[in-house]
């Protein structure tokens, strides 16, 4: 069977999800904003393939995810649909575009599944979105939550820091992920928070709970596919693994490939009309 690890080739949905959780298997999820990366993230037995609003950072430069519109989250969804055959594709949502009111943000969500055809949506935020989040599930689009440290919010907050280090913080935290459980979620991302608490709520949910910075104990983690392929030499947090130096290796073959064209060395008479 193709992929690591992989022992079911059908197409993975919101509901094997929850069976890996209950068998107490743990979910893979990697971000890929475009149709290659998608097809190598996908083939190599990926479960859930996030087009995050990341792609404001990694794929556009900008310092923040603010940047991205919809109609850009779309062009990157609906690339990675043509590469994903088996992973759930997560398609984050936007700022801006489902913080207005619950209209607004169905309206949105229906357009990116429409356009896109992804799967499912991922929003930020707790009790403050849950009209929204519930109206969206209404639609029949399945939502994934995404707690701790939520980027479009970072003028709030002022800081990257770990989330949720205070017990009222904490516990507002835990909250909201049973809010967003009861009220229908299919899963949460907790980004960034200390580890015993990313546990607990993984514990305490029936859902699937997919880490990033949150620890070992969550059902699951979850990566910027650049980041972890080392393609950004100036980013490395504690809870990053890089897997691979392609910074370095795209580097070193971009030199050779200059040194080739430069000394007459490419193209050769093999590889010539
Ligand atoms: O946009 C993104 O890549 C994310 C992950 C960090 C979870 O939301």
């Amino acid at each position: 069977m193709a992929g690591y690890l992989v022992d079911d080739a059908r197409k993975v949905t919101t509901h094997r999800l929850m069976e890996m959780k209950r068998q107490g298997k743990k979910i893979a999820m990697l971000t890929a904003y475009d149709y290659t990366t998608a097809q190598i993230v996908d083939g190599a037995g990926m479960d859930i393939i996030l087009v995050g609003d990341s792609a404001s950072n990694v794929m556009a430069g900008n310092t923040t995810t603010l940047p991205i519109t919809l109609d850009q989250m779309i062009y990157h969804a609906t690339s990675v649909m043509r590469g994903a055959k088996r992973a759930l594709v997560v398609c984050d949502m936007p700022f801006g575009t489902y913080q207005v009111n619950a209209t607004e943000g169905v309206s949105n969500a229906i357009r990116i599944m429409k356009e896109s055809g992804c799967d499912a949506l991922k929003l930020e935020g707790g009790v403050e979105i849950l009209d929204t989040v519930k109206s969206i599930l209404a639609a029949g689009i399945p939502v994934m939550g995404h707690l701790g440290l939520t980027p479009q919010s970072i003028n709030k907050f002022g800081t990257y820091a770990v989330r949720a280090k205070e017990e009222a913080e904490a516990a507002r935290l835990i909250a909201d992920a049973h809010a967003l459980e009861d009220t229908g979620c299919f899963a949460i991302v907790l980004e960034k928070i200390p580890a015993d608490l990313g546990a607990r709520v993984a514990s305490e949910l029936t859902i699937p709970v997919i880490g990033i910075g949150a620890g070992g104990g969550t059902d699951g983690q979850v990566l910027v596919v650049n980041d972890m392929l080392g393609m950004n030499k100036g980013f490395s947090p504690k809870f990053l693994r890089q897997y691979a130096d392609l910074h370095t290796v795209m580097t070193d073959a971009i030199g050779q490939y200059i040194t080739d064209v430069k000394n007459c060395d490419f193209p050769n008479s093999n590889e010539q009309y």
